[in-house]
């Protein structure tokens, strides 16, 4: 069994926070959370998983709402220079976000933390988020959830694009890293067009913890078949 921890963010406490204000007074405090996750740390939790959506509370903002939070990749990467063991687990939507960028963004986590990363892969809803992304065509929630496969299924690839033995750095032989070992993914989908391969080496941990938390039936059968799996080096 692991143990995490999620700690409730700002959003969740929208309209309640005055009759608890220290964690809204405190969402916007590096210092805050240096110490929640160093003692999360120290008592042998397992990670911290940060949550996400990418839409402000209420439009148009409303004073009495609590509304503000860090990105939760950015924020995982400075409790990593300030924590030796525990596992950090940021939520980066498949629907907002492109694969390429987010396999590179979580194996830079991965590294920077000497193997500690894991992805919250999710996608999201139809709804308010919508409005900060007008620009593109919106997804049908079946379209969603094909994009999300498809999505974690390349990110996957980019991941394995380069062998865990593959950089050399053999200034006697002027080869950097081995070839062959480094692989384009040429991966031509439905939603997706990606040569590869990734601009960064193998993840320390061979392929960052996938995580998925989702509800429908559908969503259950592509966690289990993609979450939680490592592939062969
Ligand atoms: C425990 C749990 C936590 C979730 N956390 C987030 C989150 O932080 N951000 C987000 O956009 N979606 C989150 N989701 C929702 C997912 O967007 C969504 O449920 C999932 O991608 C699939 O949707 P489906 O279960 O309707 O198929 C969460 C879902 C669950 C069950």
């Amino acid at each position: 069994m692991y143990l995490g921890v999620l700690p409730s963010s700002p959003w969740q406490h929208q309209r309640i926070w005055p009759a608890s204000p220290d964690f809204t007074a405190h969402s916007m405090d590096p210092a805050f959370y240096t110490d929640l996750t160093r003692n999360c740390d120290q008592a042998g939790i397992d990670f911290l998983f940060l949550p996400d959506k990418q839409v402000a509370n209420a439009s148009p903002p409303d004073p009495a709402v609590a509304d503000s939070w860090f990105d939760p990749l950015t924020l995982l990467a400075f409790l990593a220079a300030q924590t030796d063991r525990i596992g950090l687990v940021p939520t980066l939507s498949t629907t907002w976000f492109e694969p390429f960028p987010l396999a590179r963004q979580i194996i830079s986590l991965d590294h920077l933390s000497g193997g500690r990363a894991g992805w919250n892969a999710v996608s999201s809803h139809p709804g308010l988020e919508d409005a900060n992304f007008a620009h593109r065509p919106a997804l049908a929630p079946e379209e969603m959830k094909a994009r999300h496969a498809e999505a974690v299924s390349l990110v996957k690839a980019l991941w394995s694009s380069w062998d865990s033995d593959a950089a050399t750095h053999d200034a006697a032989t002027a080869q950097w890293f081995r070839p062959g070992s480094v692989r384009p993914v040429d991966h031509h989908g439905e939603f997706f067009d990606v040569t590869g391969p990734l601009t960064l080496s193998r993840s320390p941990q061979d392929s960052p913890v996938l995580f998925m938390a989702g509800a429908s039936e559908n969503f259950l059968r592509t966690a289990a078949k993609d979450a939680g799996t490592r592939r062969p080096a």
